[in-house]
């Protein structure tokens, strides 16, 4: 197996009387693009949040690179949500803070705290930002706060975000749901009367 493929090996995990997430095991190679498919419920937001240790799994493992991810605690597992972006299914952005910053929050772990809490972002990273906010057609919106935008907006500010982590996986939870629907045309019933 290569150096950075992800395995995860028995993964459950148990909420209550809820098996949410029932000894899944996968190897997932470098490079490879792959979609988790099943019904509301399945378990599949489950699963990646557990793959970010956003969740502690009831039982299994999981490794990256041959490292246990599992095991990890403190700066390592800061570390490695670093490493492993997630782009989360109901976007968790900052609604107060305008697009560019949300963006740069993808950058927050890879530099030094005090620079972080003063939220003073180096020329190169705001460039970065918005080359990739351009990319996603939403250069335009940087200085927009997030809960103004539509629901497919957010979700590609999200998505700009987690790019801008520069990580090693991203964990995609339906990144693309919501624009779907904002590229759909609104249908408009006749008047009946
Ligand atoms: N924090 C929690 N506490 C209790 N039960 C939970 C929790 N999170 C998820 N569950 C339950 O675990 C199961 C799997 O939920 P999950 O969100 O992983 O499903 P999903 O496949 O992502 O569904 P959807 O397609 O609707 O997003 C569901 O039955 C859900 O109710
Ligand atoms: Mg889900």
């Amino acid at each position: 197996m290569n150096n950075r493929a992800l395995s995860v090996r028995s993964l459950s995990k148990r909420f209550g009387d809820t098996l949410a997430v029932d000894q899944v095991s996968v190897d997932i190679e470098p490079g490879s693009f792959v979609g988790i498919i099943g019904r509301s419920g399945a378990g599949k937001s489950t699963l990646l949040r557990m793959i970010n240790r956003l969740n502690e799994p009831t039982q299994g493992e999981i490794i990256f690179g041959g490292e246990v991810i599992t095991g990890l605690k403190g700066a390592q597992l800061n570390q490695w949500r670093r490493r492993c972006a997630m782009i989360f299914q109901q976007f968790n952005l900052v609604g107060r803070l305008d697009v560019l910053t949300n963006v740069l929050m993808g950058r927050l772990t890879s530099i030094p705290t005090w620079r972080s809490l003063l939220t003073i972002w180096r020329d190169a990273d705001k460039l970065e930002a918005l080359d990739v906010l351009d990319r996603f057609g939403m250069a335009d919106f940087a200085a927009q706060r997030c809960d103004q935008l539509s629901g497919g907006q957010q979700q590609r500010v999200a998505i700009c975000r987690a790019l801008v982590q520069q990580p090693e996986i991203i964990l995609a939870d339906e990144p693309i749901a919501s624009l779907i629907q904002v590229s759909k045309q609104p249908t408009f019933r006749r008047n009946p009367f």
